[in-house]
C-alpha cells in the first residue's frame, strides 16, 4: 500500500526522506519519489522499483534542503512507472502532491479542467488533484486555502502531503479514509502515512482525524477541519515498537489482513454500486461491454484460492446473469487444448496478476481469439497487461502467504460483474436493488463476523490436535468448504478436504469417527435442510460438527457441536461472510501448533513457475 513521509525541520531532509520511505517498504509498493525544496525551487524526483533505486538516483550529497515530502506508490490507476509515480504537480509545477487512498471523481473534475485548458501527463487520479490545487491556487492565492477548496470537492479516500515553493516553509497534510500522523520532534515534524516512518525521530504524534488537514511550518502547526474550524487534535504517545506497527498491532500480516476485510471489501466497492439504480459501474469494462451482452458462454480459469472465487463467482453469474459458465483450473486450460471460440468470454482471476499457469491460460484464451479479461489485485502485473480489458480489486499488497482479503475481493468483484451482467439481461431493476443493497452492506457485516473471534479461537483450541478435517457446504458453500480445507492445510499441515456435502456419502463418509472434526458452511438456502440431513450423518457416525450458521438460526444447535454465526445476507454473498471464520479457524490451529504462519513451509505467494 502507498506509503508517505514529510519533513520539516533542522536536519537535511534528502536521506532523512528515503530512509522513512525505506520503512514503510513492507507495506509494498511499485515505485517511489520525492519532492524537495532547494534554493526555492521544487525539484522532484521518482522510480519504477525499489526505494533502494530511488536512493541511488538523488544525489543526497548536493541536496541541502531541509523540507520535503516523499512516497512510496501501490498502483491503483494507471501502471507502475516512473511518470505515474508521486509526487505529481499541477500545470506551473511548483506544486507537489503525494497521495494514498482514490478520488472517485477524478474523471470529472480532469474532464472539467481540461476543458479550462490545463494539460495532464498520467493516468493517476493524484495528478488530477494536484492540478486542481494548482488552478485554485491561482485564483486564491493562498495554499492552505487552495487545498482546503479542492479537498471539499473531492470523494473517495485520501492521505496527503503538499509541498510548494509559493509557500516554501511549509507542508500541508490531510486525511480521509487513508491514515496520517504527524510526528512532533524538537524543533522537527514528520508528517507520514505510518507511524513505521515517525518512531526513529520521535514517539510524540497527532493522528490526524477524517476531513482533518495539519499546516505545518519550522515554527508549529495548526490542525483545522477542511471546513476550516481549528481542531487542536491531541499529542498521543506512539507506544508501539516497529515490528508492531508494520503488522498493525497484530502478531501476524495474516491476521493483520483477515482484519483488514471490511475496508479492502469496501475498496472494491469504492465508486462501483449505483444502488438506487439496481446496477454497477465498472469502468474498466467499458471497453468491452458488448462482448459481454452477447457472450454465449464465460470461461474463467485461475489457481488456488482464486479458483475457489472463480467457482463462486460460476454459481453468481449463472444465477443473476443465465450464461453458462465454467471454471477451469489455469494448469489444465493451458494443456489440454480447450475448445475456445471468439464468442467466448474468459475472465482470469488472480491476487499476484504473475502466476505462471493463469498467465499462460490467458495467452492461450488470446491466441484462440476470446475476449480475454483479467480480474487482478496488482495493478500492472502481467495478467493486467496480457487482458483486454479488467478490474482491479484495490485489496492493497496480500504479504500473508495464505490468500485472506485478496478472496473476498474477489467474490465481492465478480458479485459486482454477475449483477452488471444480469442487468444486461433479465434481472429487473428491482431484483438488482436488491442484490446492491446487500452487496452494500457486506463491510459492516464483516465487522459483525470479526466480532466472533474469541469464540472461533476456543473452538479453534478443542481441535488442535486433530490429524484431520473435513470441510462440507453445497451450492454456494462447496467452494467455501474447499476454501476452509486449503486454508487450514497450507499453514497449519493438518490434511483437511473439501467437498460437497452429499457428496460425502459416495467415500469420504468411511473417514468419520469421533476424531473427526467436520466443518460445515450450512448457511440458510433453499437447500439448508439437506444440509441438516448431511449433518445427521455424520453425528450419526460420532463425527465432531462446526458449523457457520445464519444468525437467527436457532435450530442448527440440534445438530452441531459449535455453532459460528455470520449475519444474514443473499445466499449468493454468504461466501464473502462465512470464508471468516474459516480463515480464523486455520489461523488459530496454525498459532497453537507454532507454525510460521505467514510463510508456510514450501510456499511462495507468488507461484511465478509451473
Ligand atoms: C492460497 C493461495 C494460493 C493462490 C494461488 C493463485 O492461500 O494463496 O492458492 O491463490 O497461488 O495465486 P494468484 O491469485 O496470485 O494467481
Amino acid at each position: 500500500m502507498c506509503g508517505i513521509v514529510g519533513y520539516i525541520g533542522n536536519q537535511k531532509a534528502s536521506r532523512l526522506l528515503v530512509n522513512g520511505l525505506k520503512r514503510m517498504e513492507y507495506r509494498g509498493y511499485d515505485s517511489a519519489g520525492i519532492a524537495f525544496l532547494e534554493n526555492g525551487i521544487l525539484n522532484i524526483m521518482k522510480k519504477q522499483g525499489k526505494v533502494d533505486g530511488l536512493d541511488t538516483l538523488v544525489p543526497h550529497d548536493l541536496i541541502s534542503t531541509n523540507i520535503g515530502i516523499a512516497h512510496t506508490r501501490w498502483a491503483t490507476h494507471g501502471f507502475p512507472n516512473d511518470n505515474n509515480a508521486h509526487p505529481h504537480t499541477d500545470n506551473s509545477g511548483n506544486i507537489s502532491v503525494v497521495h494514498n487512498g482514490i478520488i472517485e471523481n477524478y474523471t470529472s473534475i480532469r474532464t472539467k479542467l481540461i476543458k479550462d485548458g490545463y494539460k495532464f501527463s498520467t493516468d493517476t487520479d493524484t495528478e488530477v488533484l494536484a492540478i486542481f490545487i494548482g488552478a485554485l491556487y491561482e485564483k486564491v492565492k493562498n495554499l492552505e486555502e487552495a487545498v482546503r477548496m479542492a479537498l471539499s470537492e473531492v470523494d473517495g479516500t485520501y492521505g496527503i502531503a503538499v509541498l510548494s515553493s509559493y509557500e516554501p516553509d511549509k507542508i500541508i497534510a490531510a486525511r480521509m479514509g487513508s491514515p496520517m500522523v504527524l510526528g512532533i520532534g524538537d524543533n522537527e515534524f514528520i508528517i507520514a502515512s505510518d507511524a513505521a516512518a515517525i518512531i526513529s525521530h520521535t514517539n510524540r504524534a497527532i493522528y490526524l482525524n477524517d476531513g482533518e488537514m495539519a499546516i505545518v511550518t519550522r515554527e508549529g502547526y495548526v490542525t483545522k477541519t477542511v471546513q476550516n474550524e481549528n481542531t487542536n487534535t491531541a499529542v498521543e504517545d506512539i507506544e508501539l515498537d516497529l515490528e508492531q506497527i508494520e503488522k498493525g498491532g497484530y502478531d501476524h500480516f495474516m491476521l493483520k489482513e483477515i482484519f483488514e476485510q471490511p475496508e479492502t471489501v469496501r475498496n472494491a466497492l469504492r465508486g462501483r454500486l449505483l444502488v438506487e439504480k439496481g446496477n454497477v459501474r465498472l469502468g474498466g469494462l467499458n471497453a468491452v461491454i458488448d462482448k459481454l451482452r452477447t457472450a454465449k458462454r464465460i470461461v474463467i480459469t485461475a489457481c488456488g484460492t482464486s479458483w475457489h472465487a472463480a467457482l463462486v463467482a460460476e454459481y453468481m453469474i449463472e444465477q443473476l446473469a443465465q450464461i453458462p459458465v465454467e471454471v477451469e483450473y489455469a494448469s489444465e486450460f493451458r494443456y489440454r487444448n480447450p475448445i475456445i471460440t471468439p464468442d467466448d468470454v474468459i475472465f482470469a482471476i488472480s491476487q499476484s496478476g504473475e502466476t505462471a499457469d493463469t498467465l499462460a491460460a490467458v495467452k492461450e484464451a488470446r491466441q484462440k481469439g476470446a475476449t480475454v479479461l483479467g480480474f487482478v489485485n496488482v495493478v500492472g502485473s502481467s495478467i493486467a497487461r496480457e487482458t483486454e480489458a479488467g478490474i482491479y480489486l484495490h485489496a492493497g499488497p496480500e504479504i500473508g502467504v495464505a490468500s485472506t482479503k485478496a478472496f473476498t475481493s474477489q467474490l465481492t468483484v465478480m458479485s459486482l460483474v454477475a449483477l452488471m451482467m444480469g442487468r444486461m439481461r433479465n434481472l429487473s431493476q428491482l431484483d438488482g436493488k436488491r442484490i446492491a443493497s446487500e452487496i452494500a452492506a457486506l463491510p459492516e457485516k464483516i465487522e459483525k463476523v470479526l466480532e466472533s473471534t474469541k469464540l472461533i479461537r476456543e473452538i479453534a483450541h478443542e481441535y488442535v490436535n486433530s490429524k484431520n478435517f473435513l470441510y462440507l457446504g453445497r451450492g454456494y458453500n462447496f467452494p467455501l468448504a474447499l476454501e476452509g480445507a486449503l486454508k487450514l492445510k497450507e499453514i497449519s499441515y493438518i490434511h483437511a478436504e473439501g467437498y460437497p456435502a452429499a457428496e460425502m456419502k459416495h467415500g469420504p463418509i468411511a473417514l468419520i469417527d469421533e476424531n473427526m472434526p467436520v466443518v460445515f458452511i450450512a448457511t440458510q438456502d433453499e437447500i439448508y435442510d439437506k444440509v441438516l440431513s448431511n449433518m445427521e450423518e455424520v453425528r450419526a457416525r460420532k463425527g465432531r460438527i462446526i458449523a457457520i450458521a445464519n444468525e437467527g438460526d436457532e435450530r442448527i444447535h440440534v445438530h452441531a457441536d459449535h455453532v459460528i454465526y455470520i449475519p444474514q445476507t443473499l445466499p449468493m454473498l454468504n461466501p464473502i461472510l462465512a470464508v471468516v471464520p474459516l480463515q480464523l479457524i486455520a489461523y488459530y490451529i496454525a498459532l497453537e501448533l507454532e507454525c510460521n504462519v505467514d510463510q508456510p513451509r514450501n510456499l511462495a505467494k507468488s507461484v511465478t513457475v509451473e
